[in-house]
């Protein structure tokens, strides 16, 4: 079975699941338009680059669409439940393997379409090392599927 080490590339081709290469190009395209996803917002409690203690690098950087961020917006006088976040949500996940500098080994993203997430790994490049609805992600993901729709970082509105 899959570890996550091979989802890091650790070990390239063992578990194939870059399932749709053309659909991450494209979103990979999306992300980068204009002033690219790093002029989007950071997700909450990611102001800056933060230590990460799980699989995918060391250090992470989030940034929100703003689907997201409407969403997360608060309306008066709280923010309105979302039971799932809505179509057109893209999250993305810079990991890095310091706290500081320029060592981005991956670029991890969900985009949210009709019929659930999207998910994409590149490398720093932008090759897509997986995408689709890859196993790998969804195992881990999941243990946050009911509570906040699948994200780890933070929670829906409640
Ligand atoms: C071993 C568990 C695990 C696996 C496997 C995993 N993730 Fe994650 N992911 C996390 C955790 C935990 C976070 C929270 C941020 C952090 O500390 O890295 C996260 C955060 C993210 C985020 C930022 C939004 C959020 O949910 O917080 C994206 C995007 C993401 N992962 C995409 C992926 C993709 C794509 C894959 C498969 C290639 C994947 N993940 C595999 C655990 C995992």
């Amino acid at each position: 079975m899959c570890t996550y080490a091979l989802a890091l590339g650790l070990s390239a081709g063992a578990c194939g699941q870059d399932d749709d290469p053309e659909g991450a190009r494209a979103l990979w395209t999306k992300i980068n338009a204009g002033p690219g996803f790093r002029s989007w917002a950071r997700a909450p409690g990611y102001a800056t680059r933060r230590p990460s203690f799980t699989a995918h690098a060391d250090a992470v950087e989030i940034w929100l669409s703003s689907e997201m961020v409407s969403a997360l917006a608060p309306s008066m006088p709280s923010a309105t439940p979302l039971a799932e976040w809505p179509v057109g949500s893209i999250v993305v996940k810079e990991g890095f393997t310091r706290t500081t500098g320029d060592s981005r080994k991956l670029v991890a993203v969900m985009e949210k379409r009709a019929g659930g997430w999207f998910w994409a790994e590149y490398d720093d490049g932008g090759e897509s090392k997986y995408s689709g609805r890859p196993s790998v992600c969804l195992d881990c993901h999941d243990n946050r599927k009911a509570y906040s729709d699948w994200v780890y970082s933070f929670e829906l509105p409640r």
